[in-house]
């Protein structure tokens, strides 16, 4: 069961009420699955974004990086099956609200609560349901002022096919061989039509995905090898590892490209959902690209000649769905001299903000010594400078964003130069000198 404290409500309410996101186009009434992100939102936007990065191309030497365009080719959906595959078997209640549901998840709606699956009817007025219509999913859209014949493009649905299409060209300037990878961050579109559960499911999206080329022999220890190396991603960024788990696909689920693919799932306040898949593609995607453009998309060994499709395996993560999840584990309530806190506790790498510098008073030179102090901590971390409302109310304040640390800045200050240093999650305070301040601060920052 997910956690009492904390559910899909609390979530979308603290990440209005502090800004981390929030609809989009609010004054028009808001727009279906589309959301905005605030300044703390783009702080751990960015924050879960470089992990991913670091994870890929500074940690290890096998994986290089690629920024490929959103508009392609529009022959690269053909060949890739989405024009033809990419779609979600639609239903329309007949009844009285006329509303639009994908089939297969009422039935597995219906499945979860033990319910027959066999006339399935709509889930809010109770209406008949027509029967289901293949409906794709890609955004379409026109290049030039006029709608002609040849002109219509697709936003990507996924940011793996721009890799696939510079397989070529990356392998003249990375100096690799398999394995090796091309990983690559960027906005996705899908035509979504079910209700998306805040950020679980929206209509733009970012993708974090990386793809994996592998001699055809070794495809299945590579699989492993991603999904146990993804699994431990999220562990080490502080999700609880039983609220996580790994779940086959079944033949039926599996995408058209894909021989085998697990999904790292995580228990949201809405039951265990997807949050990152890792699929065998083999060499689906490079053969058909070969056959429809005609370009030789094989690896050559320079040394013994062997030429060979590479197979591919692939996580494929999403941004929002990431941090939705550390969002969700990060969020606690506890109560401290009798006053309910809620305080996200991210991992001091992911917290938009490392430390908050607060004058205990706005007098008695207070406001001028947490300044300077402020000013020298954000040369090398993220800081803010806060002096608005009485201490315990600021402390909250950076609790609800995840602020790991914060300094106070008291009368003991001005008499020996010593500064509070307060925990988020243990509440200790220590007294410590301002001199070193920042290397303390950095070092339990990468504890
Ligand atoms: N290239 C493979 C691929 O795109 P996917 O399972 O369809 O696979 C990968 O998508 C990840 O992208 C998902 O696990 C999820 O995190 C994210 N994602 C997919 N559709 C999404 C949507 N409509 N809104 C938010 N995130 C989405």
């Amino acid at each position: 069961m997910p956690s009492e404290v904390v559910t899909m409500d609390k979530i979308v309410s603290l990440a209005k009420r502090r800004g981390f996101i929030f609809p989009a186009s609010e004054i028009y009434g808001g727009i279906a699955n589309t959301y905005d992100y605030g300044h703390y939102g783009v702080l751990l936007k960015q924050n879960v974004v470089n992990q991913w990065w670091k994870a890929m191309i500074q940690d290890r030497d096998d994986i290089v990086a690629l920024d490929s365009a959103i508009i392609q080719h529009p022959r690269t959906w053909e060949a890739s099956g989405h024009l033809a595959g990419f779609t979600d078997p639609l239903v329309q209640c007949l009844g009285k609200c006329k509303r639009r549901f994908r089939a297969d998840h009422l039935r597995e709606g219906a499945e979860a609560r033990g319910e027959p699956t066999d006339h399935l009817v709509c889930p809010v007025c109770g209406g008949e349901l027509s029967e289901p219509r293949a409906f794709n999913l890609m955004f379409e859209t026109t290049i030039g002022p006029v709608q002609e014949a040849g002109s219509a493009v697709y936003l990507r649905p996924e940011t793996a096919q721009g890799i696939f299409l510079d397989f070529k060209q990356v392998l003249q300037f990375a100096r690799r061989k398999p394995p090796f990878g091309i990983a690559q961050v960027g906005k996705s579109f899908r035509n979504e039509i079910t209700p998306g559960n805040f950020i679980f499911r929206t209509l733009e999206f970012e993708q974090m995905e990386m793809e994996y080329f592998v001699p055809p022999g070794e495809a299945d220890q590579w699989y492993e090898h991603w999904m146990r190396e993804r699994f431990d991603w999220y562990v080490r960024l502080g999700i609880d590892p039983e609220h996580l788990r790994l779940r086959a696909h079944g033949a039926e689920e599996l995408s058209h490209y894909s021989s085998a693919t697990s999904d790292i799932e995580y228990l949201y306040p809405i039951g265990w959902s997807e949050l990152e898949g890792i699929a065998n593609r083999g060499d689906y995607d490079l053969t058909q690209h070969a056959q429809f453009s005609g370009e030789k998309l094989d690896w050559v060994d320079p040394q013994t000649g062997d030429r060979y499709i590479p197979h591919v395996i692939e996580p494929a993560a999403g941004v929002g769905r990431s941090l939705l999840a550390f969002l969700c584990d990060a969020y606690d309530e506890d109560e401290i001299g009798g006053e309910r806190r809620t305080v996200l506790r991210l991992h001091p790498a992911l917290a938009p903000v490392k430390v908050a510098v607060l004058p205990l008073l706005r007098k008695a030179g207070h406001p001028e010594k947490a300044r300077a102090v402020y000013e020298d901590l954000r040369r090398h971390m993220k800081a803010e400078y806060d002096d608005g409302g009485a201490i315990g109310r600021r402390y909250r304040r950076q609790d609800e964003i995840g602020t790991p640390f914060a300094i106070t800045i008291d009368h003991q200050t001005s008499e020996d130069d010593t500064v509070t240093l307060r925990d988020r999650d243990t509440l200790e305070q220590e007294r410590v000198p301002v001199e070193g301040l920042a290397q303390r601060l950095l070092a339990k920052l990468s504890a």
